[in-house]
């Protein structure tokens, strides 16, 4: 595939002392600039496979791979969890565990520190990344007094100072109020619009995936159940509810009206796409 910035092959992973693998024969191409979501129920293995983008799984966990995973066609298990932290970036469920410092200025310090970024650059690199996250000006706060929906947003400008070529969040905003919620979205939608940063989320939220994602993958007991986009991933309700996954909203309610007799030519799984197919239902059914 052109552009291609990840390739899974044949990914089995079984964490020691367990009997099923978590990861099973996962075969995934990730595109530069892509927005890809995963879905599936708990215990699917979606942390599993977001750790295994930048390493972590195998380096930093105890288990057994087998398949390779490429990134930038760099084979992790020959390279390091702190060289791939160059090029994959991570953002985790809850923000405070990511958080250690007393300022965000040094909060965000500490990752280019450890990577030797002289200090004209990192101030430089600092500056950039809060200001894509729009926090330029909170500099000398300290990190536990941000809202939850600013913590995960520095989270993220930590993640971006790095300049990584990809960002994988793994449920970012399971912890975070509504408000919250909305600051993570747009701020991931913006970096992969405008900033054409492959986006790796794993997400409940499936009203969000369908706004943002261009695919989406389930996984359920560790395989790839089922992959495509948003509106053949959410139309096909049967499926998702297979494996425990809600529809979207208007999907729902869409699906819901047509078992009550009214028929659409194909099932919305936006807020755009249902104006469309019930403008579309209205015209044809006026007399
Ligand atoms: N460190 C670990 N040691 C042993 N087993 C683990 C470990 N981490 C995960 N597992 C197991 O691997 C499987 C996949 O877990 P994983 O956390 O990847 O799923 P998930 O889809 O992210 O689940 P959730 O929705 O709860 O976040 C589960 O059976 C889980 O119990
Ligand atoms: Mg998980």
């Amino acid at each position: 595939m052109t552009n291609e910035i990840i390739r899974i092959e044949n990914l089995t992973y079984r964490y020691a002392h367990t009997d099923k693998p978590a990861l099973v024969d996962i075969n995934l191409s990730i595109k530069q600039g892509e927005y890809l979501a995963i879905i599936g129920p708990c215990g699917a293995g979606k942390t599993s496979l977001a750790l295994s983008l930048n390493g972590i799984v195998p380096h930093m966990t105890v288990g057994e791979m087998r398949g390779k995973v490429f990134v930038e066609g760099i084979d992790t298990t020959q390279s390091q969890v702190c060289d791939l932290a160059h090029i994959v970036g991570m953002v985790f469920d809850n923000p405070e565990y990511q958080l250690s410092q007393s300022t965000v200025l040094s909060e965000m310090a500490i990752g280019l520190e450890n990577i030797g970024v002289p200090r004209d650059k990192m101030l430089i690199r600092i500056a950039e990344a809060l200001e894509i996250v729009g926090l330029s000006g909170l500099e000398e706060r300290s990190p536990l007094a941000l809202s939850g929906g600013q913590q995960q947003r520095l989270a993220i400008a930590a993640a971006l100072s790095m300049y990584p070529k990809v960002l994988v969040l793994d449920e970012p905003t399971s912890n975070l109020d509504p408000m919250g919620k909305e600051e993570v979205f747009s701020v991931a939608a913006q970096l992969n619009r405008e900033n054409q940063m492959t986006v790796v989320i794993v997400e409940h939220e499936v009203e969000v995936i369908a706004d943002y994602a261009d695919r989406v993958i389930v996984l359920d007991q560790g395989q790839i159940v089922n992959s495509g986009n948003v509106n053949e991933i959410f139309s096909d309700i049967d499926s998702l509810e297979r494996v425990g996954i809600r529809p979207p909203q208007v999907t729902a309610i869409a699906s819901g009206l047509e078992k009550k007799g009214y028929h659409f030519k194909n099932l919305p799984v936006t807020l755009d796409g249902a104006d469309a197919t019930f403008s579309d239902w209205l015209s044809r059914s006026r007399p």
